[in-house]
C-alpha cells in the first residue's frame, strides 16, 4: 500500500521553485501560515512559511495519503492518549502531559511535580537556602541540552541567577565554570533521567569536592536533584525534601518541559517558565487537531520526506538569525537525530529508505561567511530552515537587526531564484529550497511553542517512516565497551589497543 503511494510520489512532475511559484497565484497563502498562540489572549505569533520548498498539491495530497495509510491520526492519538508508543522500551511519551496537554493523570501528575518545582525556585529565589548566586547544571544530552538553550535564548539581562550548563567529562567545561563561581553562593543541580549517567555523577562528585575544599558548611544542603530516579537520588545522598521527580514516560530529548527545567525557572522565575508551557501547550493542540497540510509539523515533515527520500537529501540544516538561539541547531541535533536516526520500523523490519538526515547548522549571519558557498553552489542539495524575529533582542541604536533581517530574507531569496552567468564559477543554480520560521518576538511562549512545533515535527516524520523515534539503543555498545576498558581485562582490536597504550590507559 505505502509501496504504491512513494512509487506515486517519485512519479510525480518536479517542477522547479520559480515555476511552482509562476503556477500558483494562491501559493504564498497555501503554504506560509501565521499561527497565532494562546485564545483569549495572545501568547505572540508564528510565521511558518513552507512556500520555498518544492511541495505543491499533487505532493501534498500523496503526503496525506502517505499519512493516512501510516494511521497518522492514530498514532498521534495514542501519544496525546498517553499509550505506549515506545514499544522496544514499553513506555508512553508524556511530554505534552509536562505542558497541560494529554492523558488526564499524567497531566495531574505534571501539575504536582510542577508545584514542588515551583515552590522550591520560588523558596531559594526568596533566599530560604541563603544567598544563591550561581548555579552549576550538570547533566548530559537531554538534561543538558535543552536547559542550555533556553537559558540561552531567555535570560539575556535580568537573570535571576548566574546559570552554568556542564555537560562534558572533560573537566576542562567544569573547571570553567568552577572558577566563574564563588562557592559559598553557588547551588548544584544534578539533572540524570537514570541518575546513573558516568559523566553526570562524575562531574557531581567533583563540584561536591569543590564546596569541600572550599569550607561550604553543609555541601549536601546545597544540592538539587532533577530525576525520574528519585530513589537513586536518595541513595546518592540528596535530601528529599529536594529531588524533583519526574516520570519515567517523559524521555530525556523531550525533557526540558520536566523538572529538567528547573534551572530555567531559576534563571527567569516561575511565571515565565509557566508561560514557556502554555506556548508550547498551544502548538500541542495545534498538532493534535489539525488535520492533513494544515497541520505544521505535519506540513515539515511532509518536506522533510520530501528532501530525504525523494531527492537524496543526507542533510537539513538550520539557520537562526538570533544570536539567542545560537544552541538551537546543537537541540535539534539530538533531537531529530537520536530520535529518527534508525534502521528498522517500529516492528524490528528494515525501513524501505533513507531516515533521519544530519541535522546541522549555525547562526547567521556568521554562517554566512563560512559554510553558504556550499548551500549556494555546492553539489549537496541541503533544504534549509531559517529561523529569525522581528523584534530585536537588542537596544544598539545602530540598525543591526535590520541588517541581520535583510541578510536572513536575502539567502533565502537568494537559494530559490539563483543567477545565470556566462561566466561558470560566478553561476548560481538557485532552485534551493529553504523555509522560514519567523517568530514576532523572542518570549518564553514563542520559544516554547518553537520547540514544541519540532518535537512534533520528528514525531510526523518518524511515523511516515514506520519507525520509533522514543528509544536510542545506538548509544549504548559504545559506553559498554568504554566500561570494558575501565575495568581492563578485554582485549580490543589492534587500532583500538595502540590507542589505549599511547595514552597509557591499557
Ligand atoms: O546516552 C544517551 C542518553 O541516554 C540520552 O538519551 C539522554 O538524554 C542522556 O543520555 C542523559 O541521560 P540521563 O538523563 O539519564 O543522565
Amino acid at each position: 500500500m505505502t509501496d504504491a503511494i512513494w512509487d506515486a510520489l517519485k512519479g510525480l512532475a518536479k517542477p522547479s521553485l520559480t515555476e511552482l511559484f509562476d503556477g500558483d497565484s494562491q501559493r504564498l497563502d497555501k503554504l506560509s501560515t501565521r499561527f497565532e498562540l494562546g485564545e483569549e489572549e495572545t501568547l505572540g505569533e508564528i510565521r511558518f512559511d513552507w512556500s520555498k520548498t518544492h511541495l505543491d498539491d499533487a505532493h501534498i495530497a500523496a503526503f496525506e495519503e502517505l499519512a493516512g495509510a501510516m494511521d497518522f491520526a492514530g498514532r498521534r492519538a495514542a501519544l496525546f492518549a498517553g499509550e505506549i508508543v515506545n514499544p522496544t522500551e514499553g513506555r508512553a511519551a508524556e511530554h505534552t502531559a509536562q505542558r497541560g496537554v494529554g492523558k488526564e493523570e499524567s497531566v495531574q501528575l505534571a501539575l504536582d511535580y510542577h508545584h514542588k518545582t515551583a515552590a522550591i525556585v520560588e523558596a531559594i529565589l526568596r533566599g530560604a537556602m541563603g544567598e544563591v548566586k550561581h548555579l552549576i547544571h550538570v547533566g548530559i544530552g537531554g538534561s543538558a541540552l535543552g536547559p542550555a538553550l533556553a537559558v540561552d535564548a531567555l535570560a539575556e539581562e535580568g537573570s535571576l541567577v548566574d546559570v552554568h550548563v556542564v555537560s562534558n567529562i572533560d573537566g576542562v567545561a567544569l573547571e570553567r565554570a568552577l572558577r566563574a563561581c564563588d562557592p559559598q553562593t553557588t547551588m548544584l543541580a544534578i539533572a540524570s533521567k537514570t541518575f546513573t549517567t558516568i559523566e553526570t555523577m562524575t562531574n557531581a562528585e567533583s563540584v561536591m569536592n569543590w564546596f569541600r575544599e572550599n569550607d561550604v558548611e553543609d555541601p549536601y544542603g546545597r544540592v538539587v536533584a532533577l530525576t525520574a530516579s528519585p530513589d537513586k537520588a536518595v541513595e546518592w545522598g540528596v535530601d528529599e525534601t529536594r529531588i524533583l521527580p519526574f516520570s519515567e514516560s517523559v524521555g530525556g530529548r523531550y525533557s526540558l518541559w520536566s523538572s529538567i527545567g528547573f534551572p530555567v525557572a531559576m534563571a527567569l522565575g516561575w511565571p515565565d517558565f509557566a508561560e514557556f508551557l502554555a506556548g508550547a501547550a498551544a502548538m500541542d493542540e495545534h498538532f493534535r487537531d489539525t488535520d492533513g497540510a494544515d497541520n505544521l509539523p505535519l506540513r515539515a515533515a511532509f518536506a522533510d520526506q520530501y528532501y530525504t527520500r525523494l531527492r537524496g537529501c543526507q542533510t537539513r540544516a538550520v539557520f537562526a538569525y538570533d544570536q539567542r538561539l545560537a544552541l538551537l541547531p546543537d537541540y535539534l541535533q539530538q533531537l531529530e537525530m537520536e530520535s529518527n536516526g534508525k534502521s528498522v520500523k517500529a516492528d524490528g523490519t528494515p525501513v524501505e529508505g533513507p531516515t533521519a538526515p544530519i541535522t546541522w547548522g549555525g547562526v547567521g549571519t556568521d554562517a554566512q561567511h563560512a559554510v553558504f558557498q556550499l548551500l549556494h553552489q555546492g553539489t549537496n542539495l541541503v533544504p534549509v530552515d531559517f529561523i529569525a524575529c522581528i523584534a530585536p533582542g537588542d537596544d544598539l541604536a545602530e540598525d543591526h537587526h535590520r541588517i541581520l533581517l535583510s541578510n536572513c530574507f536575502a539567502q533565502g531569496a537568494a537559494l530559490m531564484a539563483g543567477k545565470a552567468s556566462d561566466d561558470a564559477a560566478r553561476a548560481y543554480p538557485g532552485d534551493r529550497p529553504s523555509a522560514t520560521i519567523l517568530l514576532d518576538d523572542l518570549t518564553p511562549a514563542t520559544f516554547g511553542a518553537l520547540v514544541a512545533f519540532h518535537e512534533h515535527r520528528t514525531f510526523a516524520n518518524a511515523v511516515l517512516m514506520g519507525i520509533n523515534p522514543f528509544d536510542q539503543f545506538g548509544v549504548e555498545l559504545g559506553k559498554a565497551i568504554a566500561k570494558q576498558i575501565e575495568k581492563g581485562g578485554t582485549t580490543f582490536d589492534p587500532s583500538t589497543e595502540a590507542l589505549l597504550q599511547a595514552a597509557g590507559i591499557a
